[in-house]
């Protein structure tokens, strides 16, 4: 293993819980990771001493949480590689920043006609706000299909470019299958056309290296929450030359540069679409978690995670009975898988009793189930914190729930 366990698993109290009279198994971590005690630490430090407004006081308070905060910003534009922090803007978190993307280029780029391609495996929060996009300016929605493999249809996306496409977005990994997708290839098929490309990055950065410079992607966006941080807080990285175009998002304090009546000049990058006091403290908590990733080295993470996917993935194959929803090359650790016979919520139910939590249900992604005509899925989804001897303990629960129903 190429990280200490024994000295990770220490930073979480959470872990170290009984439920139901068993240790805590934690393996829904694609929903929230715990969070490590540097990452609360520093919330508490905030608000036990440094607390104040920031952009807008000349005393020292205001100065040490605004000169913290932008230093979070910095932290953020290193940690995903972006050329500046005038592109890294602090959201409430991945479901925000769609919604800010959505929202703006509804009113600036978006014309009857145009359309918008996203994928058959994205998250509600993926889906929605550009139904709400085309419904807004007639654009149309085009959607990727997926494989039994859980893989995107790349012939099929070719298919589907055309002169018409203005926008192109896909996850990086599915929070419901754990296909980590090509999305490189994805971009640059999409800039060819001319099209603008989001990447919803809530599953990705947790787990792998991500550098906003090689994917070239123009948007890009990710929660803290999923990645050991407070919940309530994320990013959008936007190209600036693209922001620096787009109508703001949200009105108020912070994002104008001059208000009179006859009319308002806005604030330049980031602050032009951060309306309002932010959340000074999450944007302090996400500097926390990068620096706990960092600290450990996301290459080490992620390896430590590939090897409790084989782990499971194995283990689970060879308890037979087993169907695997999303069997994806490249792949995160999220397994979804059904038990022939026994519908997911019973069996949540039981290895809950067991002290295992794991989600059971659509996962916020109804459309995926459809495509493989189920009513939800069983997920255990890895963290660097977790180990093979939970492995065993879940595989022994997974064992007790077929005995029991089949
Ligand atoms: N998107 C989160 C999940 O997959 C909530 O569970």
């Amino acid at each position: 293993m190429a990280v200490d366990i024994k000295q990770i698993r220490a930073q979480f109290p959470a872990l170290h819980q009984e439920v139901h009279g068993h240790p805590l198994i934690y393996f829904d971590n694609a929903a929230t990771s715990q969070k490590p005690k540097m990452v609360v630490d520093a919330i508490a430090h905030y608000y036990n001493k440094e607390n104040s407004n920031i952009h807008r006081g000349v005393h020292y308070l205001s100065q040490k949480a605004t000169d913290k905060y932008e230093l979070a910003r910095e932290a953020i534009r290193r940690f995903i590689n972006a050329p500046s922090t005038e592109e890294i803007i602090i959201t409430r978190g991945t479901t925000e920043a769609i919604n800010l993307v959505s929202s703006c280029l509804s009113k600036w780029l978006f014309q009857p006609g145009d359309e918008i391609i996203i994928s058959a495996i994205e998250h509600h929060s993926n889906i929605v706000p550009w139904q709400m996009a085309c419904e807004q300016s007639g654009a149309i929605l085009k959607v990727i299909p997926v494989l039994d493999s859980g893989e995107l249809d790349m012939n099929a996306y070719r298919n589907l470019l055309s002169d018409k496409t203005k926008f192109v977005t896909v996850n990086h990994i599915s929070n419901a299958l754990g296909t980590i997708n090509p999305v490189e290839e994805i971009t640059s098929l999409a800039h060819e056309k001319g099209a603008l490309v989001l990447i919803d990055g809530a599953q990705a950065t947790p787990h792998m290296s991500v550098d906003v410079q090689s994917l070239n992607a123009d948007f890009y966006c990710f929660s803290a929450h999923k990645m050991y941080g407070p919940t309530g807080v994320g990013v959008l990285f936007g190209k600036k030359e693209i922001l620096e175009k787009m109508p703001p998002y949200h009105g108020g304090g912070e994002m104008i540069k001059e208000v009179k009546f006859e009319g308002t000049t806005y604030n330049d990058l980031p602050f032009k679409f951060e309306a309002g006091t932010p959340n000074i403290v999450g944007g302090i908590g996400i500097e926390a978690s990068i620096r706990f990733i960092e600290e450990i080295g996301i290459e080490n993470i992620a390896q430590q995670e590939a090897e409790l996917l084989a782990y499971a993935t194995q283990r689970l194959k060879d308890i037979g009975g087993i169907r695997f929803i999303g069997e994806a090359k490249e792949k995160a650790g999220v397994i979804s898988f059904i038990i022939d016979g026994v519908h997911p919520y019973d069996a949540g139910t039981i290895l809950d009793k067991l002290g295992i939590a794991i989600r059971t249900g659509h996962h916020c992604a109804q459309p995926v189930m459809d495509r493989y005509s189920i009513p939800g899925t069983m997920r255990a989804s890895f963290a660097v914190y977790n180990t093979k001897e939970e492995i065993d303990t879940f595989i022994e629960g997974v064992q007790k729930v077929k005995q029991l129903f089949t």
